[in-house]
């Protein structure tokens, strides 16, 4: 089924870039936003130390802003580590959670990626929560076992449209310019959206379905008007309020 009654939503995940200069950026992403007429949700995910100043300049406007990552416990001795909670008082509203290059950099197992999504619920942040294969994972047909695998791993019971959205990004098309073609996005969705029945019965239907990986102004009609995807979750493209803002215009 379509995601026509969903809300689309377009969110930018900086990963380690941007200092305070970048608030111009956003500033141009909030102005932006007004052409849009509600008929998207927005959302920057900066790094943590521009989430408090980034909150400030988006407040009251169309554009959420959350964070891209979070420690499973509320507080506690985790040197270096952010709660939900930490991120929800700095003014994020929402969480990015297993990220490939955290699974990679960070040996984030599902578990721990299921975790982060409860430490999300519980401190009432959305978590984003992303799943996806690797290059070599494609290429021996295990793409939808892999993804299978991951959401029932790192999806928690009780997960809800108001709580948690997926982003399918497959790793391989990830900063690489490359991206699979619409049938395979749409055929992957189509799979997860199942997944997501069979585990939450109806409100598997009310959970938005991200697509990530390359997206640009230019793929972005091909790739985000398709069945079953309700949005992008974007990073290079982010970075520049005009690109984003052309990846949003989709929903126009
Ligand atoms: P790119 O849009 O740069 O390929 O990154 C996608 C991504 O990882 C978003 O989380």
């Amino acid at each position: 089924m379509a995601q026509a009654s969903l809300r689309p939503l377009v969110a930018g995940n900086w990963k380690m870039n941007g200092l305070k200069a970048a608030a111009a950026e956003l500033e141009q992403i909030v102005a932006g936003a007004q052409a849009l007429a509600g008929k998207a949700d927005l959302m920057i995910c900066p790094p943590a130390t521009l989430i408090a100043s980034f909150a400030a300049v988006a407040r009251g406007s169309a554009v959420a802003i959350g964070a891209q990552d979070c420690h499973a416990e509320a507080s506690g001795a985790h040197t270096g580590d952010l709660s939900a909670e930490m991120l929800a008082d700095a003014g994020a509203s929402a969480v990015i959670v297993g990220h490939s290059e955290r699974r990679s950099d960070h040996n984030e197992s599902d578990a721990a990626v299921k975790a982060k999504a409860l430490a999300a619920r519980r401190a009432g942040l959305t978590a984003i929560l992303c799943i996806g294969e690797t290059h070599a994972q494609r290429k021996n047909n295990e793409t939808l076992a892999v993804v299978a695998r991951q959401l029932a791993g790192s999806l928690p019971e009780g997960a809800a449209g108001s709580n948690i959205v997926i982003a399918y990004e497959p790793v391989w098309a990830i900063g690489t310019g490359l991206t699979p073609t619409p049938d395979d996005v749409a055929k992957v969705h189509a799979f997860i959206r199942q997944q997501l029945r069979e585990r939450l019965g109806g409100e598997g239907e009310r959970v938005r379905i991200l697509y990530g990986g390359s997206v640009k102004p230019e793929n972005a009609p091909q790739l985000l008007k398709l069945a079953d995807v309700g949005g992008a979750l974007v990073g290079g493209a982010s970075l520049k309020a005009n690109d984003f803002l052309g990846i949003a215009a989709v929903y126009r």
